[in-house]
């Protein structure tokens, strides 16, 4: 496996394997490698000829008084993970390379960054759309894959990606789960005995709401109210936001009346925790 930390080489790898007419697939990542990511990989062995995973913790996604500078870092243990999944390329590059001096070029995606965690942290899709951008064009790719764990991010890559005709297919893939429920997600390392306990109530409350849609219910509030007092039963959680929105516009739906996102954002002790799910009325 070849480990690349210079943007030039890796364009340079990047175009010798389109000559030879293979076809590439990226997976972006920010490292701290779970089974989430793992299996985002093996969809990508899937997908092509060669395969290139990014260890990038791009510092333009993160707002101030965010955790940037103590989100977990493992580099070794990452390239060690992505070896053994049978990886062509690891992307690593260093943050003065991807901005370096006089950096002032950024992608806005506007409607769809707006709500959810666009609202909550301003800046972040910015921060994404531009990095991703930026990592197409250095990594060249055909095809690359995002986790539906992050199912903003996927509307907003899609977006971008359509709109400024960005000749690469993005692929969503499931979010990975623990046994339990939780959404796999490298800020679980955050959570002590006690939180890791109510930070399953994020998936037991989209559980029950898929409940209540399959028993008939179509009111917003009601299954909203629903959501709201499971997680507000957990002692360590705080609700940042529970919202049904359309999954491809991202605008607000007050009734199921098709497909419908459920988007849950909570704090968790240190931690800050999303998940979703799509409702799907019968
Ligand atoms: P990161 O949080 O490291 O996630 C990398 C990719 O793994 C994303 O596409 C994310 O959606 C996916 N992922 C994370 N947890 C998952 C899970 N439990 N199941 C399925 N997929 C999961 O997302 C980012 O990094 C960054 O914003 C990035 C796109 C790399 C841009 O910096």
């Amino acid at each position: 496996m070849r480990i690349i930390d210079s943007v030039r080489e890796m364009q340079q790898q990047a175009d010798d394997w389109r000559r030879q007419g293979r076809r590439i697939v990226l997976v972006p990542t920010m490292g701290f490698l779970h089974e989430g990511h793992l299996a985002l990989m093996r969809k990508a062995l899937t997908l092509g000829d060669v395969t290139v995973v990014s260890v990038f913790v791009n510092p333009t996604q993160f707002g101030p008084g965010e955790d940037f500078e103590r989100y977990p870092r493992d580099p070794e243990r990452d390239f060690r993970m992505i070896e053994e999944v049978g990886v062509d390329a690891v992307f690593c590059p260093s943050a003065e390379a991807m901005y370096p001096q006089g950096y002032q070029t950024f992608v806005e995606v506007t409607e769809v960054s707006g709500p959810l965690c666009g609202e909550r942290r301003p800046g972040h899709f910015r921060g994404v759309a531009t990095v991703v951008a930026k990592l197409f064009n250095i990594v060249k790719p055909h095809a690359a894959v995002f986790g539906e764990k992050d199912f903003q991010q996927l509307v907003v890559i899609r977006r971008m990606v359509g709109d400024l005709n960005m000749d690469v297919e993005v692929v969503g893939h499931p979010t990975v789960r623990e046994a339990d429920g939780l959404a796999m997600s490298s800020r679980n390392i955050y959570l002590s005995e006690d939180e890791r306990r109510d930070a399953l109530k994020l998936s037991q409350a989209l559980k029950e709401a898929a409940e209540l849609v399959d028993a008939g219910e179509r009111r917003a509030e009601v299954i909203l109210e629903r959501v709201r007092d499971v997680l507000q039963s957990g002692r360590h959680i705080r609700i940042d936001y529970a919202e049904l929105r359309e999954p491809d516009s991202l605008r607000a739906r007050s009734r199921i009346d098709g497909p419908t996102l459920l988007a849950l954002a909570a704090h968790v002790g240190k931690a800050r925790l999303i998940d979703n799910r799509v409702l799907n009325p019968a």
